[in-house]
């Protein structure tokens, strides 16, 4: 049975595209929707080019009022069942009790090799720390931040001359390489984990 995959943006949405491009043919899913936080987030339109259905719930409104929000979220996205979600540079904390509603169905990608540097400036951390490798991590999304089951990381050499800013650039399609080949091995219930070395 052919998986339904919403997926969550805040910002410019090029993994969102990516995955939305990979999930044609025999591909064992469909996208059902794109869902924002932010109303001007530029991935909106690029969906929207996709023929991809788009909602909006701005997480402003709400305040601090969390619980608001996520009702709100749960109400848009049970609309489009979907099966999967894929936070995709989705960056908006979400509660447990909001994960449950898709409990190990729900993908996070993070832009560093975890378990190092959860959270935020990862490229700015590892340059800092001296690291020699630096990528990216989809994993299944858990109620401890940036943590959960990995199943899939991309990895480049640190070069002694990258910044936070070019190394941001690199790891970009390090991202749009591995979240659709992860998305399609967990969609068909493959449960090998991807690996991409540069
Ligand atoms: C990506 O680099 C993604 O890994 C990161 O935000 C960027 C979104 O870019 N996500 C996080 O930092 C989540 N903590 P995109 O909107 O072009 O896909």
């Amino acid at each position: 049975m052919t998986r339904r995959v919403a997926i969550l943006i805040s910002g410019g949405g090029s993994n969102m595209e990516t995955l939305v491009k990979s999930m044609t043919g025999d591909h064992p899913a469909r996208p059902v929707l794109v869902l924002s936080n932010t109303p001007d987030a530029g991935g909106l339109a690029k969906a929207r080019a996709l023929h991809v259905p788009t909602s909006v719930v701005d997480h402003r409104p709400f305040g601090k009022d969390r619980v608001a929000f996520e009702a709100e979220l749960l109400k848009v996205l049970k609309t489009a069942k979907p099966d999967i979600i894929c936070l995709a540079g989705f960056m908006r904390i979400l509660s447990p009790e909001f994960m449950q509603h898709w409990s190990g169905q729900m993908l996070n990608i993070h832009p560093s090799l975890l378990p190092k540097y959860k959270g935020l400036h990862t490229h700015a951390r590892a340059i800092a720390a001296g690291d020699s490798e630096h990528g990216c991590t989809v994993h299944v999304v858990t109620p401890e931040l940036d943590d959960g089951p990995i199943l899939g990381q991309a990895k480049l050499r640190i070069q002694p001359d990258d910044t936070a800013q070019t190394l941001a650039a690199r790891v970009l399609p390090l991202e749009h390489a591995l979240y659709p080949k992860v998305l399609r091995r967990f969609a068909a219930g493959d449960p090998t984990p991807v690996t991409l070395e540069q």
